[in-house]
């Protein structure tokens, strides 16, 4: 059996910062306290509800996540927020309209003492809000230090052990990578010049691995995945990863392509379309914006069938993915995909799929598991990126870009477990035994 890896205890309050105080993060939040109230279940949350096999089969051994690796427990978290809109966390949930009245309830004081910090903000970057409670400072890198002081007053003020970030905040605007994010001297100085092309997004994950946070990407834009970042990131000694929760559509795909590749049946096009009317889908309805979600989601079909394998079956795909902004629905998105495939000497099919979902629904659980899995990270003396949570995003950091990302969540989840096993000193499973 192989030596288990050392991994500090959970001991100890974990604080989980959000930049971002939205539908996600409030639902996030409403959630744990619920579940910590025993008023609610942890439903689709793996740290919480998943079991993991150890051993062959014979053997019975199939504990909970939790009970397996230590993992902080949801009484020690505590929540801390920027945000330049949403005052508090409850302003939050009740504008966003995803819990009803009676869940936020018996919760609501506990959210309302969840305080937005001033954000950092600027609208070049997110065109469609107008910020209200914003930071102000000499440099970009005067704002990096004011979000640094930020996160130790919180970490003293809450008595905090560890923390962690989790990005859940609008999405930013597409822009390439550029020279400043070269090198950590480029981009210490690019900070210092107030370089155009360093986003907020980018300045919280520069604190946050300078405050030695670990740091997740929830949304599509490019936050810690720069080289500086990296290269920041293993020389501090701080867990990253991004970006982009895997949800809705995207999740759906996921799990149906590997499916379809697997019984080696073809395909010939993916129409995806969604309606969505809630403050995500306003950000995303500015053509910039949506570019860094279409980017995030169009690389999953190829990076699953591999074209290059299977040219025949998968060659010429015509993927297309839409976002429609449509406030009626709020945050309850309504995804169709029509899939277009092809069987047994070349005959159509079709597949129709109508996805009803709530997106903060489906994204709230993810945040809980990142912050405990990259707090688990963290202690285990993981640094830079982790792929073995690929499992919970769009478009999967990875450590050696040429190699390119693991879309096929059913390979992801084989991964993480896998993980888990080994640094628990289990063998892993292969299922080529009993
Ligand atoms: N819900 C999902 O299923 C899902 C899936 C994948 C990704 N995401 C991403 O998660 C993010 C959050 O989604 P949401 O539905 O909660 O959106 P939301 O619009 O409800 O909340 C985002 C919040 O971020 C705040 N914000 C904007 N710029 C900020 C900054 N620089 N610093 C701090 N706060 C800032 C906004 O004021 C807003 O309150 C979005 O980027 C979204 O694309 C969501």
């Amino acid at each position: 059996m192989p030596g288990s890896r050392s991994i500090a205890p959970a001991t100890g309050r974990l604080g989980v910062l959000t930049p971002g105080l939205g539908a996600v993060a409030s639902t996030f939040m409403a959630g744990v306290l619920a579940v910590r109230s025993n008023n609610a279940a942890p439903i689709g949350s793996l740290t919480q509800m998943a079991h993991i096999r150890l051993g062959s089969r014979e053997e019975g051994r199939n504990p909970l996540i939790k009970d397996f690796v230590p993992l902080a427990s949801l009484d020690d978290i505590v929540f801390g927020a920027w945000d330049p809109i949403s005052a508090n966390a409850l302003e939050a949930a009740r504008t966003a309209g995803v819990l009803e009245d009676r869940d936020l309830a018996a919760v609501s004081g506990e959210l309302e003492g969840i305080i937005a910090m001033d954000a950092v903000f600027d609208q070049s970057w997110v065109s469609r809000l107008e910020g209200a409670r914003v930071k102000t400072g000499n440099s970009k890198m005067d704002l990096a230090q004011q979000l640094m002081a930020d996160i130790e007053r919180f970490r003293l003020e809450n008595d905090c052990d560890r923390l962690v970030m989790v990005w859940c905040a609008s999405t930013e605007a597409y822009r390439e990578l550029s020279d400043v994010h070269a090198t950590i001297d480029s981009f210490e100085q690019g900070l210092r010049d107030s370089d155009e092309r360093i986003s907020p997004s980018q300045i919280y994950a520069y604190a946050a691995i300078m405050s030695g946070v670990p740091y997740a990407n929830g949304a599509p834009n490019l936050s810690c995945d720069a080289p500086c970042m990296v290269a920041l990131a293993e020389r501090e000694g701080v867990p990253i990863g991004g970006r982009d929760f895997k949800t809705g559509q995207t999740l759906m795909k996921t799990i149906l392509a590997p499916g379809l590749k697997s019984r080696m049946l073809g395909l010939r096009g993916w129409y995806s379309t969604n309606i969505l009317g809630n403050r995500d889908g306003e950000v995303l309805d500015d053509p910039e914006n949506f570019r860094s979600k279409e980017v995030s989601k169009l690389g999953v079909i190829d990076t699953i069938l591999e074209p290059g394998l299977y040219p025949e079956l998968y060659g010429n795909v015509d993927h297309v993915v839409r976002i429609n902004y449509y406030p009626p629905r709020g945050d309850n998105k309504e995804g169709w995909d029509n899939i277009d495939i092809f069987g047994w000497m070349g005959y159509p099919m079709q597949i129709k799929v109508n996805f009803l979902c709530r997106d903060s629904i489906l994204a709230a659980p993810l945040v809980l598991d990142l912050a405990l899995f990259f707090d688990l990270a963290a202690r285990a003396g993981e640094k830079g990126v982790q792929e073995w949570l690929s499992f919970y995003f769009k478009a999967p950091m990875t450590s050696d870009p040429s190699l390119g990302a693991e879309h096929d969540i059913f390979i992801q989840q084989i991964k993480l477990k896998n993980t888990l096993r080994e640094w628990m000193g289990e063998e892993p499973v292969t299922h080529s035994e009993a």
